[in-house]
């Protein structure tokens, strides 16, 4: 059977990267897939966080993904804290995941940048996490954006080398799903880096929630060059910043980004801009008054994510109970 897992950080706002990249996809994939989708507070806590803070944005990431299209009656929603065998099955990995795998880990090299001896054991076993939450519910395929690459090639290693030691057939080896032409939507204000939850500068990204003004502001700021569009592809070459609006045009009205040149090519980004403002403000003004909708009702939120739990456990705890056997954890 073909089962789908993915997960999202509640470190901020969701903003358009991880729609175009990953969400949008779930959204399509739950009509054909036993699928399953996790809030990663554990994940976010690699991180300082404000308590309450991180609380209030699990729940209204939730809501977000619910607003989104995340049909909580056909796939399961719920935060990763509120099933142990996460953290149980991290450990379990910990004891046959060696560390020469981890220093290959680029996002730890990035995060902890210079203060390494500083940086939190936490963040450094992090993918050690996720190869948990995928392989707790011996999930086949894991739709992500581009940036989650290395973590999916950890995942299937840590799979076949548990399957191998132990000469079993316990865990399928996870293929990534990078799906669509928006796999890495890059910072409005630098075409060289991530559209990222953790800029600094929030002119940086399209928040989910930001209302039409703020996106119309947000593009009619982002970084460009002073060169018209360039009618076809190829013109693109050495200019990420177009590169990347057309990407999200492109995405955003499902078209390729040839079809959005022909129709802009020559165009001055002026133009362009504000037409991409009123695409992005007319796709997420329906998921913002949805969640806005959610949002007044926290216990509905709150009933979905325990109900999402416990069927999250019931396949998951089946699994940790295998595994600890294999391992020979003598279970009484
Ligand atoms: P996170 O929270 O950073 O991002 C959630 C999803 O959004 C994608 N994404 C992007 N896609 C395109 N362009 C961008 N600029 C962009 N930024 C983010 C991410 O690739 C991701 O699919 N480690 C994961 C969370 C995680 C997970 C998992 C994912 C934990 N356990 C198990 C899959 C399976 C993360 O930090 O995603």
């Amino acid at each position: 059977m073909n089962r789908i897992f993915s997960g999202i950080q509640p470190t901020a706002k969701m903003h358009i990267g991880n729609y175009l990249g990953a969400v949008r996809h779930w959204v399509r994939l739950q009509d054909s897939f036993d699928a399953i989708f996790c809030v990663v507070d554990l994940h976010a806590l690699t991180q300082p966080q404000d308590p309450a803070e991180l609380r209030q944005a699990t729940r209204e990431l939730a809501a977000t993904l619910m607003a989104a299209g995340i049909n909580p009656e056909r796939s399961i929603l719920f935060a990763q804290s509120s099933v142990a065998a996460h953290s149980e099955l991290a450990w379990l990995f910990s004891c046959v995941a060696p560390l020469g795998w981890l220093n290959r880990m680029t996002q730890f090299k990035e995060k902890a940048g210079k203060k390494r001896e500083q940086a939190m054991l936490g963040l450094y076993s992090y993918p050690v996490l996720m190869a948990a939450d995928i392989l707790a519910y011996l999930a086949t395929h894991v739709p992500v954006g581009e940036d989650q690459k290395q973590h999916l090639e950890l995942t299937r290693e840590i799979a076949g080398s548990f399957n191998h030691r132990y000469g079993v057939e316990m865990f399928p080896l996870p293929e990534p799903q990078i799906l669509g032409s928006a796999t890495r939507v890059m910072s409005l204000r630098d075409g060289s880096a991530k559209m990222s939850k953790s800029d600094a500068s929030d002119y940086s990204r399209i928040n989910m929630t930001d209302d039409a003004d703020t996106i119309a502001q947000k593009f009619r700021k982002a970084k460009t060059d002073p060169e018209p569009l360039p009618s076809e592809p190829d013109g693109l070459e050495g200019r990420p910043e177009a590169a990347n609006l057309v990407t999200i045009f492109a995405a955003l009205s499902d078209i390729s980004t040839a079809d959005v040149l022909t129709r802009f090519g020559g165009a001055q980004f002026s133009t362009f801009k504000s037409e991409l403002a009123d695409l992005a403000a007319s796709s997420l003004a329906p998921i913002a008054g949805e969640l806005r909708r959610l949002l007044d009702d926290p216990d509905y939120v709150d009933g979905v994510l325990r109900d999402g739990a416990a069927r999250a456990r019931g396949i998951a705890d089946p699994v940790i109970a295998r595994t600890q056997e294999i391992m020979g954890i003598h279970r009484v």
